[in-house]
């Protein structure tokens, strides 16, 4: 990791982990991108960039040169209205209507470390030496608004994270119409655009396209990074797969609404784009305010997407997550949603906890439904006491029973949420997000509650953490179940509403902030109807998330592949659910979904007290197995081997640091007649090492596991079938 500066050339060169990225200010002060991809030692300018004359695009300095136009360089930090036609990443409104400005370089600086971002979550580091930051000023005569770019790179780490953070130095009053993150020009198209799209119950399905002439974009107007698409986009050499090929990775930072774009121009070239989402945002900045950008991190990858998601699973896992759990193996759980929705009362809620006990799950987790008056989905949010009629003694008693059969105690809450029969709503009207005279639309009953307010935050926090403060409670699950619509506050003036879904998220993070902070010895889930808010910022206060709604084993295997892309296995909630599956009716068998729910953070979620004995037998065997692998599966290295998406197969493995120790998982959907024979590749052994195979004891070496391949033995049969191969380093 260092940072070069060379006066003469006026160049940038960062060189993080295996990659180099490339910059240089010219002409009269605008700053170019030169390069980024494999590590070069010193560059040299084997790919300077080309002056000619185009038709149609404009020259700044015309008397000067005719060659130099905006609009056929690769820049840092494209603006609008000096020749330049593509997508900007700023865009600000002067006091006589113009939105025109011209930010040139002023002066930068190189520093050890990584400066925090006020008010947002970001990756950090925990000593200077870590990293090193480049920060480079841009000054806009027109406007006077300074950007600071910041750029950090990581010891040993391919990735670049970036932010931006604008001051109105001037003397007018600014509004901001566009203030997105980061900008990186790339000088062709020859790429394939990777999006983790969806919907709920099927979130982070991964669909991957050839770039065209014109915007190809991903973005979120629901007020939360969404089910329907995450905050991540890659571009992928056309050749590059899990293995080989060189792969640019880009995520946000961030759980509101965002826009994440390629756009290809007509000489061919690839502009993305990163950052909050343009549509209905602005914010006013005052002579003096300052506004701070979300952080992108972006990573470069040699070794396709398999290289890119081990990167970012390293960084989100140790350098993103924070908190006691980060480096801790994760309790097994079992939640008792989908055995009671609404429907319990102590003594069954003490009945599951119990059967759990005796498997040996470690957590129990009270689901939605222990509060207010709350029978369904249409009462109660924001009443945060407990309801009597269900928990008689309360839940300190609750809890204090549970912990007594040597479980740890967990509970659910809705924070962000009221609903429109609950005394909070009644008290307290305008709290939720809303247009004075326009209707309040509702979604599961509920309106969300306005963040952007102090006072609604204050409240919140307080109702929160006494109940959390009232009983032995270790483990949280933050849910949030709807988007936001009339996206308004009462506390807002005319020419600031359009900042309420911003401010509502920068709201969000400081009352995480100050929860999770406060009770550092509970481990927080964040949820949002399963995963429509999987996102790198919620991971930055909460180290773990409930992956989908949908637990379904088969439908899980999609779910669990795409959203591994990006985010680490530690960080994905995934259970155990009875059949025929709640969400989609199917009948898979137990050894399967124990299989796909133990390649995540493993819970049970269904009435333990129904189980056969034989059921009984095969749970406690699940559960002391994973206990055997937890911290491989938790805290390994991923390979993702075979894809759902590919066929009727899906193969993953978790390799030890050490390479002495790795788990692989084969999952079959259905079974054919006559069908071929299989034999699964290992990934990320090591090839000089011999393996003991701990479920026949046979001795293979890494080699053979990765050149040859493991065979799937020819008996399994019938559909919905797992193998697993537990290998350990041979004596
Ligand atoms: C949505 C969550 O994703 C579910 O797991 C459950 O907690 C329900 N909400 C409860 O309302």
């Amino acid at each position: 990791m260092t940072i070069y500066y060379h006066d003469s050339q006026k160049t940038f060169h960062l060189q993080a982990g295996d990659s180099s990225y490339v910059m240089q200010v010219v002409n009269k002060g605008f700053l170019t991108h030169l390069y980024w991809g494999k590590k070069i030692k010193e560059y040299r300018f084997a790919n300077r960039l080309q002056f000619t004359d185009r038709a149609f695009s404009g020259n700044p300095h015309p008397s000067e040169n005719r060659t130099f136009s905006l609009d056929t360089l690769p820049q840092e930090f494209p603006v609008y209205g000096t020749t330049d036609y593509r997508a900007p990443i700023v865009q600000v409104q002067l006091e006589n209507g113009t939105t025109i400005t011209d930010f040139r370089y002023d002066s930068h600086r190189i520093f050890k470390g990584k400066p925090e971002l006020e008010g947002l979550p970001s990756t950090y580091i925990e000593e200077e030496a870590e990293a090193e930051t480049l920060e480079i000023m841009l000054y806009d005569e027109l406007s006077g608004l300074k950007a600071v770019l910041l750029y950090t790179v990581y010891n040993d780490r391919s990735v670049i994270t970036r932010s931006i953070r604008l001051v109105n130095s001037g003397r007018q009053s600014l509004q901001l119409l566009r203030a997105l993150s980061a900008s990186v020009d790339f000088r062709d198209n020859d790429f394939e655009f990777i999006q983790l799209s969806g919907a709920w119950g099927k979130e982070r399905e991964i669909e991957r396209h050839s770039l065209r002439q014109g915007i190809q974009s991903i973005e979120s107007r629901r007020g939360a990074s969404s089910h329907q698409q995450n905050p991540f986009l890659a571009l992928a050499r056309k050749n590059a797969d899990e293995q080989y090929g060189d792969v640019y990775g880009f995520s946000f930072v961030y759980s509101g609404n965002f826009l994440a774009q390629a756009e290809v121009d007509q000489f061919h070239t690839a502009r993305v784009s990163m950052g909050i989402n343009p549509f209905d945002f602005s914010w006013k900045l005052e002579p003096g305010d300052s506004f701070q950008c979300p952080e992108v991190v972006m990573v470069y990858s040699h070794e396709g997407l398999g290289g890119m998601s081990r990167t970012y699973h390293d960084l989100y896992r140790h350098r993103l997550a924070r908190g006691p759990f980060r480096d801790r193996e994760r309790p097994i759980l079992i939640n008792n949603w989908e055995a009671t929705y609404f429907d319990f009362n102590a003594d069954k809620i003490e009945s599951i906890a119990a059967a759990g006990s005796e498997l040996g799950i470690e957590l129990f987790v009270l689901d939605d439904g222990w509060f207010g008056h709350r029978d369904d989905d249409k009462t109660s949010l924001g009443d945060w006491f407990v309801d009597e009629r269900k928990l008689p003694n309360g839940l300190d008693d609750l809890a204090s029973r549970v912990r007594n059969m040597n479980m740890e105690f967990g509970l659910w809450f809705e924070p962000e949420m009221v609903s429109v029969d609950s005394d909070l709503y009644r008290n307290h009207p305008d709290w939720c997000l809303h247009v004075p005279s326009a209707n309040r639309s509702e979604s599961r009953n509920q309106l969300v509650l306005d963040f952007s307010r102090d006072d609604v935050c204050i409240a919140v926090t307080k109702m929160v953490m006494d109940i959390l403060s009232s009983a032995p409670i270790t483990y949280v699950k933050w849910d949030m179940n709807r988007h936001m619509t009339e996206i308004g506050s009462a506390r807002l003036p005319a020419d600031r509403q359009r900042e309420t879904a911003h401010r509502y998220m920068l709201g969000l993070y400081r009352v995480m902030e100050k929860i999770t902070t406060s009770f550092p010895h509970i481990l927080f889930e964040s949820c949002s109807g399963g995963g429509g808010r999987f996102d790198p910022g919620m991971l930055y206060y909460m180290p773990q998330t409930w992956t989908s709604d949908n637990t379904d084993a088969v439908s899980r295997l999609k779910i669990q592949y795409g959203t591994s892309l990006v985010y680490p296995i530690s960080s994905m909630g995934a259970h155990v659910s009875d059949v025929p599956n709640h969400q989609v009716n199917r009948l898979t068998s137990l050894q399967m979904r124990g299989d796909v729910a133990a390649s995540g953070n493993l819970g049970y979620e269904l009435d333990l007290t129904k189980l056969t004995d034989e059921e009984k037998e095969e749970v406690t065997q699940q559960v002391a197995q994973y206990k055997k692998i937890r911290s491989l599966i938790q805290f390994g290295d991923f390979y993702r081997l075979l894809s759902p998406f590919a066929g009727n197969e899906t193969a993953w493995m978790f390799v030890n640091k050490k390479k002495t120790e790795a788990v692989l998982f084969y999952f079959r959907v259905l079974d054919a007649p006559n069908a071929p024979f299989r034999s699964v590749k290992a990934h990320g052994l090591d090839s000089g090492k011999t393996y003991r195979i701990q479920e026949t004891g046979e001795i293979v070496g890494g080699d053979e596991l990765m050149y040859a391949g493991m065979d799937v033995p020819a008996d399994v049969s019938g559909d919905f079938q797992s193998v697993v191969w537990h290998l350990k380093e041979a004596e």
